[in-house]
């Protein structure tokens, strides 16, 4: 069934010329993907993604914590776009001037056709070795993360940099970690100048990126969330839009399609 819009919920964006939309693990959980605050399941079970995605956990067990990002990568890779996805780069051929910036490490923005996502917190398709001037790496060609084991959870030692020789690690923003500089900035100076910021799928209590719709909000746009439950987004949010990704975000830009007179 079509979500039914409140009235004049597309009108900001069928009248902006600069949009942001930014996006958590709700945008990517209808394609299967568990968002952060979902329990771990199956080999993982026992484990908690906080304390795996830390630079600690990295340095007392490797195997451990490259493990469990090449069965999240194996994941990433069965899994397909949704119509949140698609809708996102609908919203990017009907307004150019939109920039997507994502807090999700998964590629399926890339897969639906956005031109360039921000990858504020990396990727998991970009590894790099863990010296400091960081080469960039390869991936491994056969993804062992989900036949691994049945030992302690799927073991995988990373390899070594083909420059340097040190560990290769995952090319993501672990916590207590820095955000990519050129990424961050990049975000911010959307947010401050687009007139319309879409939050979709985001609990928004990550910062700094988190910070990304209040600074919009701060600097005069419009900002719209698309979430099924409450977050700490609601008050700096002019429109809340209570639904999923893939439910909501078809529904606005066809209304906002309507609102601008294309087909
Ligand atoms: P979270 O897992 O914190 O929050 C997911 C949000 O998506 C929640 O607010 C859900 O209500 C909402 N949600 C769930 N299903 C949805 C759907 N189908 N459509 C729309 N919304 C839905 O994910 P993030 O906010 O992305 O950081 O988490 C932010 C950061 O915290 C992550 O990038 C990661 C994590 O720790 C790092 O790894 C550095």
């Amino acid at each position: 069934m079509e979500y039914a819009l409140p009235p004049d919920a597309a009108a900001p964006l069928g009248q902006a010329r600069r949009v942001v939309v930014f996006t958590g693990a709700g945008m990517s959980a209808e394609s299967g993907v568990p968002t952060f605050r979902d329990d771990l399941t199956g080999l993982w079970a026992r484990f908690d993604a906080m304390q795996l995605a830390t630079p600690e956990a990295f340095h007392t067990d490797p195997d451990l914590v490259w493990g469990w990002y090449e069965w999240r990568r194996a994941r990433v890779r069965r899994a397909k776009p949704n119509p949140g996805h698609l809708a996102t780069a609908a919203i990017e051929a009907l307004v150019p001037d939109t920039v997507v910036i994502t807090q999700n490490v998964d590629d399926l923005h890339e897969r639906a056709g956005s031109r360039s996502p921000v990858h504020l917190h990396g990727s998991l398709f970009a590894p790099r070795c863990i010296a400091e001037d960081a080469h960039p790496a390869a991936l491994p060609e056969t993804p062992h993360g989900e036949t691994a084991g049945p030992d302690e959870g799927g073991r995988v030692p990373p390899p070594r940099c083909r420059h340097c020789g040190a560990l290769v690690r995952p090319g993501v923003v672990w916590f207590g970690e820095a955000l990519p500089e050129a990424a961050l900035t990049a975000a911010v100076e959307a947010a401050v100048s687009c007139d319309v910021l879409l939050t979709v799928g985001t609990s928004g209590v990550v910062y700094p990126a988190a910070e990304i719709p209040r600074i919009a909000a701060r600097s005069g746009a419009t900002v719209m969330q698309v979430n099924p439950e409450p977050t700490p987004l609601d008050e700096v949010c002019a429109i809340n839009l209570r639904g999923t990704a893939a439910h909501v975000l078809p529904a606005l830009v066809a209304a906002a399609r309507d609102a601008i007179g294309t087909t």
